[in-house]
């Protein structure tokens, strides 16, 4: 592919999966191109990552979530972003900022969407003796973990699964299922 669709991943924390989505950009028949990482974090360790691949990234922060959306769209604006992935990011963007973007904007959440919204999926999960969680890529809307789902993997829950274990053994799941599902977005 030629022209990869130019990409902003939010991010407010370790940035893992903002990790793989660069690596797999690298490759010629992946369709996006990861040009910016935002962050709402200052701190966030993903920025590290971003630094080390030389992709231009920015924190911008979101107690006032007007202004960081304002910053954030002329960022995009510049440079020509024509794709949102958003990646452990922490915050719910307003219906405005989804809209002058044109609904192009998707998340990953670490559950089997609709079930367990939020924070503390895995947490919920475990203490609802759940059979099975997983997690979903989905279109972003601005109500909290909802929008069109893209892809969803299923993870069988062990007898003694500890909301660590879980928690890490969803992630790797994460890595592979939010690339398959840009994929699956552009082909
Ligand atoms: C992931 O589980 C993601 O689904 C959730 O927050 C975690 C972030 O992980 N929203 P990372 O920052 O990509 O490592």
């Amino acid at each position: 592919m030629v022209d990869k669709i130019k990409t902003c991943v939010f991010i407010s924390g370790k940035g893992s999966n903002l990790k793989y989505l660069i690596k797999n950009s690298k490759y010629h028949d992946f369709p996006i191109s990861v040009n910016l990482v935002i962050s709402n974090k200052k701190k966030a360790r993903g920025l590290f990552i971003a630094k080390k691949y030389s992709i231009p990234c920015k924190y911008f922060s979101s107690k006032n979530k007007k202004k960081f959306e304002e910053k954030s769209l002329i960022e995009i604006k510049k440079r020509k972003i024509k794709f949102i992935c958003l990646a452990g990011f922490m915050k719910v963007l307003s219906n405005n900022f989804i809209k002058s973007f044109g609904n192009k904007i998707v998340n990953i959440h670490p559950s089997l969407l609709p079930k367990y919204k939020g924070l503390d999926a895995h947490k919920r999960v475990i203490e609802n003796k759940e059979k099975y969680s997983g997690c979903t890529v989905h279109f972003v809307t601005s109500k909290l973990d909802s929008g069109k789902i893209i892809l969803q993997k299923k993870i069988k829950i062990k007898k003694n699964e500890t909301i660590h274990s879980l928690k890490v053994k969803t992630l790797k799941e994460e890595h592979k299922l939010y690339s398959r599902s840009i994929i699956s977005i552009f082909k």
